[in-house]
Parts: structure tokens; C-alpha cells; sequence
């Protein structure tokens, strides 16, 4: 068979909104998430560490991704692994040093590596100073104004302003004990109950925010992955509201992003998410760092949707990039994921914004365990552990979870990484109830396991303590014991393993330079196949049971041996004119 013959030409006003001409790196990168705490740990604390990223960055380098966006490392007491700030302009000691820092953004400048910063604006930490002044402050005060506090309903006020159930379970808003050991008012938290939210009517909170955002500008980052970007305003009265449906935790509506948008039915945004007022903010912050030299990104945290909504948060004057969580839920089945490519690039482009892509997180399940479990897979944030019914089939997890992401290295637009997956690592679903940390698993009463299970220390070494992680062998989750596979130096330079097939994938996706290109669909593979065009090269990933017969070329990429000039099922191949 040849591309002609499946159908490969279509007539130009029939092809998809293509990534707008532009020439800021972001627009084409792979960013690569890392998870500071478990990413390598430099003093042997079990807990990982600047230091300890910095030592590591050639192995970011020798992969081949563009940018490093590192999870928060700010001061914080760690409720919620430091999405709970206490001080915006240091780094948590468990971390290292504002020097540190700067040696971590000066090494990786020099390696030719952005970096990113997580900026949490939604809320703060219950012990950042605004909130202990909020709290020794009378009613109504300046001081209380920067977040959300209320009096309670009924006759002593003992029942909650309203019915917001937090995104980590139970109520959303807590009560004060006054220094009588009276009750007082409440205020509201999406999260945990650690993590009060800001007030962003408060002209204040905002300025407040621009300097944090000068602060790490002017140490030189470049740019920021903004938390929570659909949150900061909620609707006016703060009206109850009670989900159509079982929400998927973080927003959107459960039908739509968990597990799949194949049969999506979209719900409008709960009244603490997606409000319009948001945009004012975004478009403030983008004044903040059009006032520094070169191209600085914000990437948003925003679970709305549909597309077309996200779309909303990357308008010329607003952020550069939005997280693609339609895409990461998106069933492993052919039409699903043509659709939502198709979606992606027209939304995304319609606002001369890349499409973004992503199949892994610190809050989801890691792909190589979620496409195994399809329909199965729990809501997002629910997790999964050693009661659940459903059990990922491991060698299939992975089988597709490299197929996976060969479809998503070839398309155009900016695509992220989260660290471990390029080792193929997957979900640990047995860690011990007594070593949970996240707080969703203590404030649903252990109901969801949360999401340790994809947060765990990484394996750099087969034979070492910790598998590398560190010297001593300690880890502030347990690694499983049969890591030693998965390990960075047992992968290196084997063929066919996981960490080879994501350094070649980024070498040629940097080579075709297919961040920069489009996608002309291929007709004629039949409906359990994606098939498309980027530039040159042709990707064709078979997701059904029956063998495809493969076009003449020269295969540049293969998540499976290719015997037989057939591709099995669960398999991408990238294929480049002979
Ligand atoms: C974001 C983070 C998540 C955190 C939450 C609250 O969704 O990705 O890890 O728990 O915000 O800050």
C-alpha cells in the first residue's frame, strides 16, 4: 500500500487549523515536569532537592527535552507537598536555598534548558503571614478582605456560608475559634482546609502577585506554570450548588474529562470555577511579563471545558498555554483520539495559541497504568491502591502508554512530560495505607487513595539504595521493590527500552521539527487507527486488534519491533520517505 492509496491527500479547506507562525520557544517545546520531592535528594533525607535536580540535568539534557518546569519549592509546611505557600520568595529549607536556586536556573541555562516555576495563586498556605494577620484582625478588616471569610448560616451562624464541597473532600469552608474560644466566621478552601483562598476582588491580592512574579522574573526564570488558573473567582453570593453529576475532582464535568470525551456531555462551570473574572487577571500578568526581555511563558492549570473554553485562557493578551486535560482522559480508541486532536488544534489555534499535549501528571494516574484500565479508570484524583477492584495489566499499561506517547510526540504544538514516564514507570498501586500523604486520602476518610501512588521517588540506578533516588536509601514515599527494571542506567542504551524510545522520539521530533508542523489526517486505515501526516513524516498508531499493513518507508520511530512490514495492535510507527 502506498500513502496515496489511503487516502492521504485532503483538499486544503478541509485540513485543521494548523499552530499560528510564531517563533517563542514555548511554542514548539517539550517541557519536562519535575517533582522536586522525588526527583533525586542530595542530602539523604528521602526528600529530593535542588541540589540534587541540578546534578541531574544532563540526564534532562541527554533526553532531549527544551524546558524544565519544577513543582512548587517555595517555603510552605508541606499539607498538601507544597501547594500550600507560606512565602512566595524563599526557597523551603527542605529544598535548599534562594542560592541553590540560582545555581539550579544558572546550570540549566547554561545546558540550554528553560525553566519554569509554579506560582499557586488560588490560595495560600494557612501559615503565610497574610492569613495570620487575616486571623488577628478584626471582621471585616483590610486584613480578612484578602481572602474569603463569611459568617456562617442559621441562628449562631454554626452552619457553613454554603454547600462547596472542597476538592479534597468534605466541606469547603472552616470555621474560626475567636481567642474566647468562641466560634467565629468561616472561610473557604477548594482544597484542604490548610490552603485558604485568596480574595481576587482585592485589588491588593493582585499587586501583591505582580511582584511575586517580578521576584522570580528578575532572578531570570522563564516563566510560569500557573496553578489552579480556573479558580481565584467565584461567582457573586457564592450561590449553592450541587454537581448535575459526580465532578471530576478538579473541575469539568466527569462524563467529559474521566474517562474519556467520546461520549462527552459538557455541564456548566461549577460557580467557584471558570468565572469570567479570571480573565482580567490573566490579562495582567501578561502585562507583568511583556515589561521583561524575551519570550516568557504562563502556562494554565485550567479544568474546564471544552476545549473551546481553555481556549479562552490563551487569547493573544491573556496566558501562552493551557494543560490539554481533554487530550489526557481521551479514550484509548481511534475516533476518540482524532477527535480531540481535531478539536485541540482548532481550538487552541483559532486563538493563534500551540496546542499542548499531555498524558501524565502529579495528580492523575501515570499513563502507563490509566490505558490499561479504560473505562475502569476511577475520577480523576480518586487514585487507586491496593483495595480497588481494578487491577492495570502492567505490560499492556505500557504497550500503550509508548504507543501513546508516539502519537504525542509527533504533534504539532508544546508537549509535556512528567518525570518517570520516560522510564515507562507505572502507577504504584500497592503502597501501605500508614504511608499516604496526599490530603485527600485523610479527608475523604481513605474513600479515595489520592494521588501518591504517581508522586514516588524515581529509579536512576537498578543496584543503589533508594534505586539512586539517593545514598541513604530513604524515601518519604516507599519505592516498590521491583523497580530495578525500570531504572535509568538499566534502560540506557537498550534497545527497545522506554528511555530510548523517548530519546529518539525527541530527536526526531526536533530533526522533522514537528512541534512547528500540522496534521493532514490519512483516510483508508480503517476506524481503529490514528493516521496522520507532519510534514515528511507519516504516524500511524493501530489501537484495534487486527494488524495494519504498512506503507513503503523508512521507520524512524517504533513503540513495538516491527516484524513483517505490519504494525500489531497498541503500536505507533513513525515512518519517513524512503
Ligand atoms: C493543583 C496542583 C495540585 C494541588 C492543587 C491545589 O491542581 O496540581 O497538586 O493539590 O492545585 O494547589
Amino acid at each position: 500500500m502506498t500513502l496515496e492509496d489511503t487516502g492521504a491527500f485532503v483538499a486544503p479547506d478541509q485540513l485543521p487549523a494548523t499552530v499560528t507562525a510564531g517563533d517563542e520557544w514555548w511554542r514548539t517545546a517539550v517541557i519536562y515536569q519535575v517533582y522536586p520531592r522525588s526527583f533525586a535528594d542530595s542530602t539523604g533525607d528521602g526528600v529530593g532537592d535542588l541540589v540534587g535536580i541540578t546534578g541531574k540535568l544532563p540526564a534532562l539534557v541527554e533526553l532531549g527535552v527544551d524546558a524544565v518546569w519544577l513543582s512548587p519549592f517555595f517555603r510552605s509546611p508541606q499539607k498538601d507537598a507544597g501547594y500550600d505557600v507560606s512565602d512566595y520568595r524563599d526557597v523551603d529549607p527542605l529544598f535548599g536555598t534562594l542560592e541553590q536556586f540560582d545555581t539550579l536556573l544558572g546550570t540549566a541555562h547554561e545546558f540550554g534548558l528553560r525553566v519554569i516555576v509554579d506560582i499557586v495563586p488560588n490560595h495560600t498556605s494557612d501559615q503565610h503571614a497574610w492569613f495570620q494577620e487575616a486571623l488577628a484582625a478584626p471582621e471585616g478588616s483590610p486584613e480578612r478582605d484578602r481572602y474569603m471569610f463569611r459568617d456562617g448560616r442559621g441562628p449562631n451562624g454554626d452552619l457553613p456560608p454554603n454547600n462547596w464541597e472542597s476538592v479534597f473532600g468534605g466541606s469547603m469552608w472552616e470555621r474560626l475559634t475567636k481567642p474566647d474560644g468562641t466560634p467565629g466566621q468561616w472561610y473557604l478552601h477548594i482544597f484542604d482546609r490548610s490552603q485558604p483562598d485568596l480574595n481576587w476582588e482585592n485589588l491588593w491580592v493582585r499587586e501583591q502577585f505582580h511582584d511575586i512574579l517580578r521576584f522570580w522574573l528578575d532572578r531570570g526564570v522563564d516563566g510560569f506554570r500557573v496553578d489552579v488558573a480556573h479558580g481565584m473567582i467565584k461567582q457573586a453570593g457564592l450561590p449553592d450548588y450541587t454537581p448535575p453529576v459526580e465532578a471530576a475532582s478538579m473541575g469539568g464535568s466527569a462524563t467529559d474529562l474521566s474517562p474519556g470525551i467520546e461520549n462527552s456531555v459538557v455541564h456548566p462551570d461549577p460557580p467557584y470555577w471558570g468565572q469570567d473574572g479570571v480573565h482580567e487577571i490573566w490579562r495582567g500578568w501578561h502585562a507583568v511579563l511583556a515589561e521583561y526581555e524575551g519570550d516568557r511563558v504562563l502556562c494554565a492549570e485550567a479544568w474546564v471545558d471544552p476545549l473551546s473554553k481553555v481556549a479562552l485562557w490563551v487569547r493573544p493578551d491573556e496566558m501562552s498555554q493551557a494543560f490539554n486535560f481533554a487530550y489526557m482522559f481521551t479514550d484509548w480508541k481511534a475516533p476518540a483520539l482524532r477527535r480531540v486532536i481535531d478539536e485541540s488544534l482548532e481550538a487552541f489555534g483559532g486563538v493563534g495559541a500551540p496546542a499542548t499535549w499531555v498524558l501524565s501528571n502529579h495528580d492523575v494516574i501515570r499513563h502507563a497504568s490509566r490505558l490499561a484500565l479504560g473505562a475502569d479508570a476511577p475520577p480523576q484524583g480518586a487514585g487507586i491502591g491496593p483495595g480497588s477492584t481494578v487491577k492495570p495489566d502492567r505490560a499492556l499499561g505500557l504497550r500503550r502508554a509508548r504507543a501513546a506517547t508516539s502519537i504525542m510526540l509527533a504533534l504539532p504544538g508544546s508537549a509535556y512530560l512528567y518525570q518517570g514516564e520516560e522510564l515507562g514507570l507505572p502507577e504504584d498501586i500497592e503502597l501501605p495505607d500508614a504511608a499516604r500523604q496526599d490530603p485527600t486520602w485523610f479527608r475523604t476518610g481513605g474513600e479515595k487513595y489520592g494521588r501518591d501512588g504517581c508522586r514516588v521517588p524515581i529509579p536512576w540506578e537498578a543496584d543503589a539504595p533508594a534505586y539512586g533516588f539517593n545514598a541513604t536509601g530513604a524515601s518519604w514515599l516507599p519505592q516498590p521493590s521491583d523497580w530495578d527494571g525500570y531504572a535509568r542506567d538499566a534502560q540506557e542504551g537498550i534497545v527497545g527500552s522506554t528511555l530510548e524510545l523517548y530519546r529518539s522520539a525527541l530527536r526526531s521530533r526536533r530533526e522533522l521539527n514537528l512541534g512547528g508542523g500540522s496534521v493532514l489526517w490519512l483516510n483508508g486505515y480503517g476506524s481503529s487507527v490514528v493516521a496522520f501526516r507532519n510534514g515528511e513524516l507519516t504516524v500511524i498508531a493501530n489501537l484495534g486488534p487486527v494488524p495494519v499493513e504498512l506503507p513503503v518507508g523508512r521507520v524512524v520511530l517504533a513503540s513495538e519491533q516491527i516484524v513483517g512490514g505490519v504494525l500489531p495492535t497498541d503500536t505507533t510507527v513513525w515512518i519517513a520517505p524512503n
